[in-house]
Parts: structure tokens; sequence; C-alpha cells
């Protein structure tokens, strides 16, 4: 049980202060009955704004399809991820972040959430989550690549330890998926362009057990997932 106001200031409605006009205004509703002060205390899943419950009580976790063209960062100019959320879920007490990143030019399955605990499971160099990536380069891919990349020995320029190892499929001359278990700064396209096949698209098509495919998302929409899927 928690106060009404306090409610609507942790899942990012208003500010406690305000929450006393939204009551007033009657637009803050539990079984449909207007309550009657901000302060009265209230299981936050029977909360009603405007005849919508509270989103996302017990945590967001969302699944966006990443346009090309915006940056995951809190902090840069130009089109960011955010910008393509709610402001009531930016605004949340625990703010919203992305769990890992991808680049402004590079598209597709894009995890957010305000739970860092969640954050830090999926992105821990341990875990090894999977991520798979579809790509396009400007020149043919060459078959050693496969058994290169799969060796565990493949050294990135300026790094100092080898990439883990990781499944080069190649579909087409110019085009193929690579699936990482960790995630380092750049890594497709440094990868790719090391054996001579500089990446000009990129998409990641899935991480862990969620797949983009399965979700029918367009460039921009996002869906609600379980977080259970990546225990
Ligand atoms: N590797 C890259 O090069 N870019 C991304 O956005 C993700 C992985």
């Amino acid at each position: 049980m928690m106060r009404i106001d306090a409610i609507l200031s942790r899942f990012g409605y208003c500010s406690r202060r305000e929450a006393a006009l939204w009551v007033k205004r009657g637009r803050v509703t539990v079984q449909g009955v207007p309550v009657k002060s901000a302060t009265v205390k209230v299981n936050p899943a029977e909360l009603m704004v405007d005849g919508e419950p509270v989103e996302f009580v017990n945590g967001l976790y969302i699944a966006l399809n990443k346009p090309l063209g915006c940056t995951c960062s809190h902090k840069e100019q130009g089109e960011l991820v955010y910008d393509l959320l709610p402001q009531h879920w930016l605004n949340r007490s625990g703010g919203v972040s992305t769990v890992g990143r991808l680049d402004k030019e590079t598209s597709g399955l894009l995890l957010l959430t305000d739970d860092g605990a969640f954050v830090h499971a999926l992105t821990s160099p341990k875990r090894h989550v999977p991520k798979v990536y579809e790509f396009e380069t400007s020149a043919p891919i060459p078959a050693e690549a496969v058994a290169l990349f799969a060796s565990g020995e493949f050294m990135l320029q300026g790094e100092t330890t080898p990439c883990l190892p990781a499944q080069l499929s190649i579909t087409a001359p110019c085009a193929g998926t690579l699936t990482l278990h960790e995630g380092r700064y750049h890594q497709v396209r440094r990868m790719l362009a090391a054996v001579g096949a500089p990446v000009v698209v990129l998409t990641r098509t899935a991480i862990g057990p969620l797949r983009l495919a399965d979700l029918n998302l367009a460039p921009g929409e996002w869906a609600e997932i379980d977080p259970a899927l990546f225990s």
C-alpha cells in the first residue's frame, strides 16, 4: 500500500504537490470511484489515472524496435531513443535506461527498463547473453571469417583480450548474421571491417530467447516484455 501522491510521483505522472489537484479534478480513481484525498494509501495496482491503470507497477520492461538515426543516450544532441517513449515513463523515480546500446546507425531490438539490477544482469560480462545481428557489407565476406570468429582467438585492434567465440553465418556474398556473447564497442562493425567486409546495414534481431520477428513491431514501436524470459 502506498500514498496516492507517492504513487503518482513514483510512476512519473505528476509531482506529489500536483497530485492533490489531479485528485480534486477527479482524474484518480479506485474501482471506478474518484479518490477523496491524495494522502490515502492504496494498492498501486488498483489505482487508475484518467481511466487507465497506473503502468508497470512491478517495473518497466520494454522491447523497442529501434529506428535508424536515434541515439541511445540521455545527453547527446539530435533524436534520442527516449524521445520515442511517453514522458511519464521517463519521469519514473528510477528513470529509464537502455540495456546496453545500439549505434545511431544500427536498428532493431533494444531493451529498456527502470530496473538497474535487470540492466546489470543482462550486460554483465559473466552472463554471455547471446545477441544476434543481421548485416550487409560493401564487400564479400571471406569464408575464413567463420572459423576465425569462432576460434576465441580473434583480436580486435587496440584490445588486449580476444573476442569470445562468435557464430558467423554467411547468407549471401555480402550479407550474414553474427551471434555475439559479449558487447564491445562497435563490435560487429569492427569485426567485419577487420576481415575486409565493412558493414553498411546492421540490425539486431534477437537477445537471448527474445526475437524481434516474434514481436511484430514497426520501427519506433515497443512492447512490454516479461523479464523472467531472461532469468
Ligand atoms: N555492434 C556494432 O557494431 N554496433 C551495434 O550497434 C551493435 C553491435
